[in-house]
C-alpha cells in the first residue's frame, strides 16, 4: 500500500531536531543528499521519492546562517520542481529575525527579506518557535505559526518551586528587557506570581547597559526569561543587576542557544542557580551544566494542529 504519510527532511542543521519529531508522529524520515562545491557553493536535493507527498521541513536558520537560509531555498525549489505535496517548513531558530526593524536610516529589515526568498521559492506554511517579535510572521502572506513557550517554561519553573518549596509570594519573574516584556508577563500570570521589567541601552551591539528597573526582586526567588542569549551580555548585566538588588536565587531561560562556546561557560560560571534552554539549535560543545529541553513535542503538536498560535 502506498505510504501517503508526510516526508520529515532535515539539511545541515537541526538532524536530532527533526528525528525526535519523525519519532513523535510517526512520519518517515525523508533522504536528501547535499554538498558543497569546492567555492562554498551549496547543492542540496531529496533522494526519497517527493512526488505528491506533503514535505515537513525542519531546519533552523541558525550559525552559519547564509548556509542554512540557501540550503532551505534550493531544497524547496528542488521540491517543487520534483511536484512534492504541500511545503510546511519549521524554524526552531530563525536567523536574522533581529533585522526587523530600521533604528537608524539605511538599516536593512533583512527579516522581511528572508520571508520574500522563503515565500518565493515556495514554502507554503511556517511554523516559528518563540520568534523574536511578531513583526517577523506579519512579513510573509503564507500560513505562519508561533509556538509560544509560556506553558514550557512555566512547567519547569513550577518543577523547581516543587523541588525547592518556593511559595508564590517569593517568586517573581522578569524580564531582561523591553523585548521580552511580554514574554514575561505571560509567564507571570500564568504562575500566578508579580512581574519585573529591567530596561536595557546598547551602547555597541555586543555590550548592555541596564537604564531601569521596575520592580523590587530583594529577597526573591528569580525567573528571568529571553528569547535568546547571543554574547550573554543582557542576562550577565541583568544577573548581576538583580543580585545587587538582594535576588536570593536567580533561574534563567531562555529558547534559543545562539550563543558560542566561550561566551555559554561565562555564563555558566556566572551566579545563577540553574540555567535552561532549548534545543532549537544543535550546540557543537558540550553543555551539561545546564539543562538543554526538547522542544520536539510542541513542533508534533504545531503539525497535528494542535495548538493554537
Ligand atoms: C534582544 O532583544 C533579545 O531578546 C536578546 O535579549 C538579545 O539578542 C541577547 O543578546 P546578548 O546575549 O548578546 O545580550
Amino acid at each position: 500500500m502506498k505510504d501517503n504519510r508526510p516526508l520529515i527532511f532535515h539539511l545541515s542543521a537541526s538532524k536530532a531536531l527533526a528525528k525526535e519529531v519523525s519519532k513523535l508522529l510517526n512520519y518517515p524520515l525523508g533522504e536528501a543528499e547535499s554538498y558543497t562545491f569546492y567555492d562554498g557553493e551549496e547543492m542540496v536535493k531529496p533522494i526519497s521519492e517527493v512526488k505528491d507527498r506533503d514535505i515537513i521541513l525542519i531546519q533552523s536558520t541558525s550559525y552559519p546562517q547564509s548556509k542554512h537560509l540557501m540550503e532551505i531555498l534550493i531544497f524547496v525549489d528542488s521540491l517543487k520542481k520534483n511536484k512534492s505535496g504541500k511545503i510546511t517548513l519549521v524554524t526552531p531558530y530563525f536567523g536574522y529575525a533581529r533585522q526587523d526593524r530600521q533604528i537608524h536610516a539605511k538599516d536593512p529589515i533583512t527579516a522581511s527579506l528572508a520571508a520574500r526568498l522563503i515565500e518565493s521559492c515556495g514554502v507554503d506554511e511556517i511554523i516559528f518557535i518563540d520568534i523574536h517579535t511578531k513583526n517577523t510572521p506579519s512579513f510573509f502572506h503564507i500560513k505562519t505559526h508561533n509556538i509560544e513557550m509560556t506553558n514550557t517554561y512555566k512547567q519547569l519553573f513550577l518543577r523547581v518551586m516543587e523541588e525547592n518549596n518556593y511559595k508564590k509570594d517569593e517568586v517573581m519573574v522578569f524580564s531582561p528587557d523591553h523585548g521580552s516584556e511580554s514574554r514575561g508577563i505571560a509567564l507571570a500570570s500564568s504562575l500566578g506570581v508579580t512581574f519585573g521589567e529591567i530596561y536595557k541601552i546598547r551602547p555597541k551591539v555586543d555590550e548592555t547597559r541596564i537604564k531601569d528597573i521596575e520592580g523590587n526582586p530583594n529577597g526573591k526567588v528569580v525567573f528571568l526569561i529571553d528569547d535568546i542569549v547571543d554574547t550573554g551580555s543582557t542576562i550577565l548585566e541583568a544577573v548581576d543587576a538583580l543580585k545587587g538588588m538582594g535576588a536570593k536565587a536567580i533561574y534563567v531561560g531562555f529558547t534559543h542557544a545562539v550563543l558560542k562556546e566561550n561566551n555559554y561557560r561565562e555564563l555558566v560560571h556566572h551566579d545563577i542557580d540553574k540555567i535552561f534552554f532549548s534545543n532549537s539549535i544543535e550546540l557543537s560543545f558540550p553543555h551539561e551544566e545546564a539543562v538543554c529541553f526538547s522542544i520536539a513535542s510542541e513542533i508534533a503538536k504545531a503539525i497535528r494542529g494542535e495548538i493554537d498560535g
